[in-house]
């Protein structure tokens, strides 16, 4: 396999010694992380945008008040698309080291629930799950939100089975505060050895002040990503190029 264009060998090796010290790691990953999987990404090669909406302008709680009706054939048409997506050797690289490493945390801003599906461990969603629903109507926000794995949901918009309201996606909508304890728990992990950003623009915060927080604490920051990202500026190691392919190409087990 040819070395990704751009990619320095050094600095892959240098991501291996430090990996394979058995450092404290933890991992920040976004959108592109799943490109390979077939899941458009927000902001690049026309992903985010639905019927001449932006993505930004759907994920809210005003867009559903206006129109709960169409916010969720959105929701519905990218859980129909995800379902038949599969983790990619990114993922499936990120769930061995979550196995091999006794300290491990994967903070993830996606909600495509596909590093769960490689089979990782610890993984914090920081902007929920779209395979998980909730109350939007008087009893939120209780029930807990339930997981509902179906990719067409039978009736859209769907209800809450507890008081008959709308259903909402269990999501983090622009606008909305982070689930105080995933929260909570994403700012724990910063204070690592090792903190890989993967895949995201590092643009939407808070998740892209973990960065710099990780760098705070003293960890060794590492972005792979093919572009510059917000967060290029603030990181000790930069990998050019796709996760599916970097990712797969670094050794945890030291060679004999
Ligand atoms: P973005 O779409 O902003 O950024 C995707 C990043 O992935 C870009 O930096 C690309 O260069 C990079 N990328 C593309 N292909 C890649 C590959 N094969 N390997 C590695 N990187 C690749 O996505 P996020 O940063 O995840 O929030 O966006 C953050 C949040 O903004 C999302 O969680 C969502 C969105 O609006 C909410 O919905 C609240």
């Amino acid at each position: 396999m040819a070395l990704a264009a751009g990619l320095d060998p050094l600095r892959l090796a240098e991501l291996e010694a430090r990996l394979q010290a058995g450092p404290r790691l933890s991992v920040l990953t976004g959108a592109g992380v799943s490109a390979a999987s077939g899941v458009p990404t927000y902001r690049g090669g026309g992903g985010g945008m639905w019927r001449g909406r932006r993505a930004q302008d759907l994920a809210t709680r005003e867009a559903f008040v206006a129109d709960p009706a169409l916010v969720w054939e959105w929701y519905d048409e990218r859980r129909r698309r995800l379902a038949v997506c599969q983790p990619n050797p990114a993922h499936a690289t990120l769930a061995v080291w979550s196995r091999q490493l006794s300290v491990f945390t994967l903070i993830t801003q996606n909600v495509d629930g596909l590093h769960e599906r490689a089979g990782t461990r610890n993984v914090l969603r920081f902007h929920g799950s779209i395979w998980h629903l909730r109350c939007a109507g008087s009893c939120w926000p209780a029930p807990a939100p339930w997981e509902d794995l179906r990719p067409a949901l039978p009736v859209l918009p769907p209800r809450c089975p507890a008081c008959g309201g709308l259903a909402r996606p269990g999501v983090v909508w622009f606008g909305e505060a982070i689930e105080p304890s995933v929260l909570a728990a994403a700012e724990a992990a910063v204070d690592c050895d090792l903190f890989l950003a993967i895949g995201t623009s590092a643009v939407v915060w808070p998740a892209a002040g973990l960065l710099a927080a990780a760098r705070a604490c003293g960890a060794f920051v590492v972005e792979v990503n093919p572009e510059p990202t917000g967060g290029s500026h603030e990181v000790d190691l930069v990998l050019r190029g796709p996760a599916e392919d970097i990712l797969p190409r670094i050794r945890l087990a030291p060679s004999s």
